[in-house]
């Protein structure tokens, strides 16, 4: 049997390459499993030879100590693979497809599922509604930023490509439909952002960037993204968006006034989350309420906050008690006052796979560029994690088999 290699959490501040079992059709006890899951059977799983799988900001909240991730966890959630073996339960994917994963885990068969919330699936996860691929409490479904992974649920969650060859050429930029295009462009149209719309986007990491894309995209008439890299500030710019950095600027209303004219915009999306840093003085320091409060201040009144980025229930690296169990001091005085409406939580990813990727192979969507994929192997993926860590104004992509680079 053909053996198996992936990137795994062993303490804050480090994940290393190693060998973990190969993939069946049963969700076997490992670090992070949920005992109820443990014997699982998957016969409507498939086994992907991974093609890529890409580091995420999500990922990082673990690496920085900053959830209860256990030691040994296997990481990974963005998954674009091709399928080598089908379960018996598997009608319509076939051997060899090549296929994008949505990064959360759903069974196509509860009520959220059929709501088209797969984001809050009831049936993956024992202890809560939603699910992923290697994540703290997520149910203990193995990550994939391996060379091997197993995805249950084939028929109901696989994306598959149209054309193999075409694909392929094209990569690097469907590689993004396992999260983040999804997730930035689920952040926009949660904000209402529609043609002619002013947008403000906080945070220029991929998450953040994918959602400038998004929203031009969707048409808007000015997009402005606030950072505290400068790095990451220009690569926002150079595909058109503006920028305001909020490690020289405390105030942000001022700032988007000096832009549009008016300290306000239409819509504004949070792509940042808990671990938030304060503006201008308080640059050094966290704070997590500091982006959700701050959109409150400059969006419209009736207007809509989408807010993509991670919130946690339990933070043990919070700088306070309350945000120890993810309390955080919100002005919702202003936010109700505004008649502000909040959309929060994991991207229903299978609402927006198919779209985007049709936008990706016409050519319409320039995620790719967008973000600056970055391709590496998986025995760089630890310095990719610390190079990302530091703000590099880059998306990793593991190629764990060579297939992109040759
Ligand atoms: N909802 C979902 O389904 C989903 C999916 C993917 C990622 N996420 C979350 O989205 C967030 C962003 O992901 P990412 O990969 O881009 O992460 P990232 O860590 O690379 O980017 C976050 C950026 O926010 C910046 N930042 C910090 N404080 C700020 C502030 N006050 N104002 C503006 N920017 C500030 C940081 O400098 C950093 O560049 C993370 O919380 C991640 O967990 C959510
Ligand atoms: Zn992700
Ligand atoms: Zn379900």
């Amino acid at each position: 049997m053909a053996g198996n290699r992936a990137v795994v959490y062993v303490k804050p501040g480090e994940v290393e390459v190693s060998d973990i079992s190969y993939p069946d059709l049963v969700l076997r006890d490992g670090p992070g499993v949920n005992p109820l899951n443990v014997g699982r059977k998957c016969n409507h799983g498939v086994i992907l030879k991974v093609v890529t799988t890409n580091i995420c900001g999500s990922d990082q909240h673990m690496v920085r100590g900053r959830t209860t991730a256990p030691s040994g966890l296997v990481l990974g959630h963005e998954i674009t693979g091709e399928v080598i073996e089908v379960g018996s339960d598997v009608e319509f994917i076939k051997k060899g497809d090549l296929v994008s994963v949505p990064f959360n885990i759903a069974c196509g068969r509860c009520r959220s599922c059929k709501e088209r919330n797969t984001h809050v699936c009831e049936n993956v996860n024992p202890d809560r509604a939603g699910s992923a691929y290697g994540y703290v409490d997520m149910g203990g479904w193995v990550g994939g930023q391996s060379e091997y992974v197993m995805v249950p649920y084939a028929d109901f969650q696989l994306l598959k490509f149209p054309d193999k060859d075409r694909a392929m050429e094209k990569i690097l930029d469907l590689t993004m439909l396992s999260d983040i295009f999804p997730t930035g462009y689920h952040g926009a149209v949660s904000a209402g952002v529609t043609t002619g719309s002013t947008v403000y986007i906080a945070g220029a990491g991929p998450v953040g960037l994918a959602a400038a894309h998004s929203a031009q995209l969707l048409g808007a008439s000015r997009v402005i993204v606030g950072d505290l890299i400068e790095e990451r500030l220009a690569q926002a710019r150079s595909f058109g968006c503006e920028t305001v950095n909020l490690r020289e600027h405390a105030n942000l209303g001022e700032q988007i006034d000096q832009l549009l004219g008016a300290p306000e915009v239409d819509c504004a999306v949070d792509c940042v989350g808990f671990e938030a840093h304060g503006h201008g003085a308080g640059s050094g320091e966290e704070a997590p309420a500091a982006v959700l409060n701050s959109i409150m201040d400059v969006t419209r009144a009736g207007g809509r906050l989408g807010i993509p980025g991670l919130y946690v229930t339990g933070d043990p690296g919070a700088a306070d008690d309350d945000a120890k169990h993810g309390t955080l001091k919100i002005r919702l005085g202003l936010g109700w006052a505004k008649a502000h409406t909040f959309v929060t939580g994991q991207t229903p990813v299978m609402r927006y796979h198919r779209e985007l990727m049709n936008s990706i192979l016409s050519g319409r969507a320039q995620i790719a560029k967008a973000v600056n994929a970055t391709l590496i192997s998986l025995d760089e993926a630890p310095s990719g994690y610390a190079e990302f860590d530091n703000g590099a104004s880059k998306k990793f992509v593991i190629d764990p088999h060579g297939l992109v680079r040759s």
